[in-house]
């Protein structure tokens, strides 16, 4: 593109140079001819050069290995492109302008004639213009689409509102999968839908006009089906497992015990047609569908629940259920995976799961109990160890006065280690706390209690068919407990915790 600024004002005696000069004239006015034109011009020489600009720096990273910077990578693949893309439509109004004003003059050239030298010369200079614009634009979408679909821009670029979320992935099962294998998924149709939600997102942050915490389930999620079964086949799950979860006890020597379980994971045995799903991968059997209607967005409140199976439909209802409101949705992995990679862990599992990798020193009286204790009072500061530290004293000085000289002997490690919990799980910026985002894989509630969330939302006394049937509450249908903390489980939901300790 030339910038209409350089245009020399005197003509010179060397005829080539005249005969440029000319040629050149004769078609200036597509980049000058008025306003709306010249302006496109202009934008569109600036916007280059800064795509130049951005070009050699791309380039020097590459060479130097060097990270970008996130926000020079969004204006560089998102804004200037866009910029560029406006400056040729003003150029095509400004265009279309003189075209009619010259009309209305008669000077227009109504007779096309194909074979006027003129002509080919303008074809081949529009042809050329288009060309390099749409092979550089082009190229540009292409490392803007890569861009957009990388970890870096769904995390860093919105830096405080996905931090949380970026952290919890970052060291879950799936640190691996980006972001967007889960959030988009394959495909030109979610992509596009992806981008326009994005562009909003994009806009909501730049505004600061979003929710804090960000709300879930996410709505607008694509299908299970479509993104966790491209690595996840749900016929090829069988059988059952054995999970075994580290438990310390709140006694003064942190006793350490063990939850053992056989989970039976079951479903559909093997991919035959034929044989009898069973185990919790049942609901997933392509052969059977669950549908639920829940009353809150968070899906928690389920008030009606109707299976079918190739033998029939099943509708279980709560009794008093309030007909026709809420939402019915179909069960997918989501419902009870709705946590797979951002995982928040409540204080109680945390502590063990730091006693038992020795993260914290299980040798420090008490630790287990106050150190649980000191995670739900304290939160994160600018100093969040120093805190921690603070508050750890003053309980040991009015509780445990014997055992201060131990905690001492081991203050600094032990505060930084319930710093790092409390700071990957706990964020104020975004009122995350702990139990915000509630896992539905299990039934225990925020204080490791018995709870009526997760399964037990449909596995209940409450949902009941017309013959008088529940959905299963058999302990044994789910998972075979083979050893377990010293939990007084009686009383709770009815229980008898002697049916079932080994
Ligand atoms: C293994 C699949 C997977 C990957 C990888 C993944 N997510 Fe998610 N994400 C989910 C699921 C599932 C939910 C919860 C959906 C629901 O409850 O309906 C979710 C929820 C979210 C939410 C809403 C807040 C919340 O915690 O529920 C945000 C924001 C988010 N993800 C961002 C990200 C970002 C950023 C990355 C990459 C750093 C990422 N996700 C990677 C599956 C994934
Ligand atoms: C791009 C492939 C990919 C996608 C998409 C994906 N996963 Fe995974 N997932 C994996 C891999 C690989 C592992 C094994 C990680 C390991 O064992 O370290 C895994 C592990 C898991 C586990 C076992 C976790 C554990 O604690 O061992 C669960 C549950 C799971 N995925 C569920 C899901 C769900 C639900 C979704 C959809 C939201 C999903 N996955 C999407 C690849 C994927
Ligand atoms: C009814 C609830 C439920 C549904 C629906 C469900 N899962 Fe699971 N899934 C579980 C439970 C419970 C476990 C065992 C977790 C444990 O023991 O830690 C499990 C285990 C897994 C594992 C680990 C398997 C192993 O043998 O180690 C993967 C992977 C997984 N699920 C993926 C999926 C995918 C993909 C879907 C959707 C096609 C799905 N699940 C649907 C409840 C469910
Ligand atoms: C949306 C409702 C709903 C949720 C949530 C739910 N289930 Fe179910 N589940 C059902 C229905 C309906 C059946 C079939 C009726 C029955 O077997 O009693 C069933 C059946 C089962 C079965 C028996 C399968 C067989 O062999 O017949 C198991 C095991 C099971 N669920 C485990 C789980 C686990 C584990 C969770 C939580 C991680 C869970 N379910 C969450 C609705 C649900
Ligand atoms: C509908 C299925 C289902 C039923 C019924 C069920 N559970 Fe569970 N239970 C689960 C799932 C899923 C988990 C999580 C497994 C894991 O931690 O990997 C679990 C975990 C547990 C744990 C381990 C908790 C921990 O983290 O240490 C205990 C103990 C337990 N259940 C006890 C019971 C008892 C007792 C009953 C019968 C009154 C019962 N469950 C009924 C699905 C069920």
């Amino acid at each position: 593109m030339t910038d209409p600024t350089d245009r020399p004002s005197t003509t010179d005696a060397d005829e080539s140079t005249s005969r440029f000069q000319a040629w050149f004239k004769a078609r200036l006015p597509i980049f000058w001819d008025n306003g709306i034109a010249a302006a496109g011009s202009v934008i569109g020489v600036v916007t280059l050069a800064l795509l130049g600009l951005m070009l050699l720096l791309f380039v020097a990273n590459t060479i130097t290995g060097r990270d970008s910077n996130p926000y020079v990578d969004l204006v560089g693949f998102l804004v200037l492109p866009a910029i560029l893309a406006f400056a040729v439509v003003l150029l095509v109004i400004g265009n279309v302008v003189r075209r009619r004003r010259e009309r209305t003059e008669g000077r227009s050239h109504t007779v096309l004639d194909i074979t006027s030298g003129r002509f080919v010369r303008r074809a081949v200079t529009v042809v050329g213009i288009c060309l390099v614009a749409f092979v550089g634009l082009g190229m540009f979408s292409f490392e803007a689409y890569h861009y957009t679909d990388s970890n870096q821009f769904c995390s860093t670029v919105c830096h405080e509102v996905m931090e949380p979320e970026a952290t919890t992935h970052a060291t879950s099962p799936h640190a691996n999968v980006k972001c967007v294998e889960c959030h988009i998924g394959p495909g030109a149709s979610w992509f596009v839908r992806a981008k326009l939600s994005g562009l909003r997102q994009v806009y909501a942050v730049l505004t600061d006009d979003f929710h804090r915490p960000i709300p879930t389930p996410v709505l607008n999620l694509r299908p299970a089906r479509e993104t966790c079964e491209v690595c996840h086949w749900p016929t090829q799950f069988h059988g059952s497992h054995l999970v075994a979860h580290p438990r310390f006890a709140g006694d003064r020597e942190n006793t350490e015990q063990t939850t053992a379980l056989v989970v039976h994971v079951g479903g559909p045995e093997g991919a035959a047609e034929t044989t009898e799903s069973s185990g919790i991968h049942w609901h997933v059997d392509p052969r059977n569908e669950v549908r639920y209607r829940h009353l809150d967005r968070k899906r928690q409140e389920i008030v009606e629940v109707v299976q079918t199976t190739p033998d029939g439909e099943v509708r279980y209802q709560l009794a008093d259920a309030p007909a026709d409101s809420g939402e019915w949705r179909t069960m997918d992995c989501l419902d009870c995976h709705n946590r797979p990679t951002h995982i928040y862990h409540l204080p109680h599992r945390a502590m063990d799961m730091a006693l038992s990798t020795g993260t914290l020193d299980a040798d420090v009286p008490w630790l287990r109990k106050e150190g649980e204790r000191v995670l739900r009072e304290v939160t994160p500061t600018d100093d969040t160890a120093a805190a921690i530290a603070v508050r750890l004293r003053e309980i040991y000085r009015e509780e445990h006065p014997d055992d201060l000289a131990a905690l001492e002997a081991a203050i600094e490690p032990t505060s930084r280690a319930l710093a790092d919990i409390l700071e990957r799980n706990v964020w104020p910026g975004m009122n995350i706390d702990w139990g915000t985002y509630e896992s539905n894989l299990s039934h225990f509630d925020a204080v490791g209690e018995f709870g009526d969330g997760g399964c037990f939302r449909c596995h209940n006394e409450m949902l009941e068919s017309d013959e008088g049937d529940v959905i299963s509450q058999d302990c044994e249908a789910c998972h075979a407990l083979v050893a377990m903390e010293e939990t007084d489980w009686d009383g709770i939901a009815g229980i008898d915790a002697a049916a079932f300790r080994p």
